[in-house]
């Protein structure tokens, strides 16, 4: 049988928050939508609302391995044999510091953030090798670009799959398969209404960004030939300016600029 020439995108995460918007944007471009997440009910009411025949839809924790098996094998066959990109959304945040968050919520965390982004690309990538040109897209942080007071686990993850993007990017091209991130600053989703706005750091710099922005963001890495696409794509103008001045600043700088935003 031959490959489905409808794309596809499985995306983690995908119930709530910038998760949600890729799904829509891509269903109204007319891909086939995985969408996946803890939360089944999020995930299956929201396949209701686009239709069974655009998007396949289940419960992914992503911490768990078995889970991915399950799913990516389930979701490639039901997307006529192909996965042309695969978005590592899913991600928690713990708001505090360090030391007075139990250590569990912190280990949680990079459960969900390290080790479900491991998971996903190693489970993943038979897959993405049988399919022309794919990509694989993780959700990073601006908090990548300096570890953050109040964010310690959760920016130290985030630079760690920062760390994978880079080196996954230069392992598979050999197979067709690029491996990018895009790197917001504040997104206006629960995440940041529920725990990050507890951070000075929120207040001296705003929320200004709304999950549609980075579903774009993702969609245009999703376009043209994989080949031209930069590996970090940091969203909107703030992210833009802190990328280039965490680049060509010393890290004396880069420290005071975070110690100070953040009020110490
Ligand atoms: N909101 C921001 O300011 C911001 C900024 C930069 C990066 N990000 C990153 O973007 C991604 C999405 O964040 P968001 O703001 O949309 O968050 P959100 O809290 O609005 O949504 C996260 C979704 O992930 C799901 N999820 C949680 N744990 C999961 C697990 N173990 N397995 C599968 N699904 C799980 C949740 O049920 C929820 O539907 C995260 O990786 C986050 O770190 C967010």
């Amino acid at each position: 049988m031959g490959m489905s020439t409808r794309k596809s995108i499985f995306i983690t995460g995908a119930a709530a928050g910038i998760g949600r918007a890729v799904v829509e944007r891509f269903a109204q471009a007319g891909w086939f939508v995985g969408l996946y997440d803890v939360d089944e009910a999020g995930v299956q009411a929201l396949r209701q609302q686009l239709g069974a025949e655009r998007c396949h839809a289940g419960r992914l924790d992503v911490s768990q391995p078995d889970d991915w098996e399950r799913q990516l094998e389930g979701f490639f066959n039901a997307a006529g044999g192909r996965l042309d990109v695969l978005v590592n959304n899913a991600g928690i945040s713990v708001t505090a510091p360090f030391a007075e968050a139990d250590l569990a919520r912190h280990t949680r965390l990079i459960d969900i953030n390290l080790k479900g982004v491991v998971h996903g690309c190693h489970l993943a990538f038979d897959y993405l090798r049988r399919t022309p040109d794919s990509r694989v897209v993780n959700l990073c942080s601006a908090s990548a670009l300096y570890g953050q007071p109040m964010l310690a686990s959760y920016s130290a993850t985030k630079a760690a799959v920062r760390s994978l993007t880079e080196a996954l990017d230069i392992e598979w091209q050999r197979h067709g398969i690029r491996v990018v991130d895009v790197l917001p600053l504040f997104v206006n989703t629960a995440m940041v209404a529920n725990d990050v706005h507890k951070m000075k750091t929120v207040q001296t710099l705003g929320v200004r960004l709304s999950p549609e922005d980075i579903a774009h963001s993702i969609w245009r890495l999703a376009q043209g030939p994989g080949r031209r696409l930069p590996v970090h794509t940091p969203v909107g103008l703030q992210a833009k300016l802190f990328y280039l001045l965490a680049k060509m600043s010393p890290d004396w700088a880069n420290r005071l600029v975070t110690a100070r935003m953040a009020g110490h």
